[in-house]
């Protein structure tokens, strides 16, 4: 597998717009019309339905991984498997199902991490978690975990084009919060928990 067929690959699978197809189905408002405006998980759960807001999340972190385990089935090399990660999680954040204006790409970014490691992928959400259990802030748990996936690539795999891709990824990631990261310095950033109901 060439390395253009597995970024289209992921591209492709990555443009999956899950948090608006899962409220759709749940006939829930789309999730670009309230709260953050995000279409992502954290925003479906202001809808009020933690089973939209997983199931969300859960789609969207499962098309990174696939990508990649789809690409490894078909004997790709590890760059290309690289390449199908990062093109799904890019999909997932200008998806051109959505006019190219997608989420902040946690979730996918999430499965590319498990696609690449386990471990990897269970100690950068266990970050997440720990945050959001203190400060219930999603976006700050994000801005952490991103934070410290590159260097946990670093040191649990150690790979230039796996530690690459990662550090890319988080770049985005952390660029997508730029919104949020003026919200918490602000103080008027929304924790779990909160509903809103008008686009902020
Ligand atoms: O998953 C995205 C999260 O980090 C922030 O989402 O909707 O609060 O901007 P949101």
């Amino acid at each position: 597998m060439n390395l253009l067929v597995s970024a289209v690959l992921g591209y492709l699978l990555g443009s999956i717009p899950f948090a608006v197809i899962v409220s759709r189905a749940f006939r829930l408002a789309d999730p670009r019309s309230f709260g953050s405006g995000n279409p992502g998980a954290t925003n479906v759960l202001r809808s009020g339905s933690k089973a939209a807001a997983l199931l969300t999340l859960i789609g969207d972190a499962a098309k990174g991984w696939l990508a990649m385990f789809i690409a490894q089935r078909v004997g790709a090399g590890e760059t290309a498997i690289a390449v199908a990660g990062l093109a799904a999680f890019l999909g997932h954040v200008f998806p051109f199902t959505l006019g190219f204006k997608g989420g902040k790409g946690v979730a996918t970014a999430l499965g590319v991490l498990l696609g690449f490691s386990g471990v990897l992928a269970g100690i950068t959400a266990g970050i997440w978690i720990a945050v959001v259990i203190f400060t219930r802030y999603s976006s700050l748990a994000a801005l952490a975990a991103a934070a410290a996936a590159p260097a946990l690539t670093w040191w649990l795999l150690g790979r230039s084009e796996v530690i690459a891709a990662v550090a890319l990824m988080c770049a985005v990631l952390i660029y997508r919060h730029k919104s949020n990261i003026r919200k918490l310095v602000a103080g008027t950033e929304s924790r779990i928990g909160g509903r809103k109901r008008s686009v902020e």
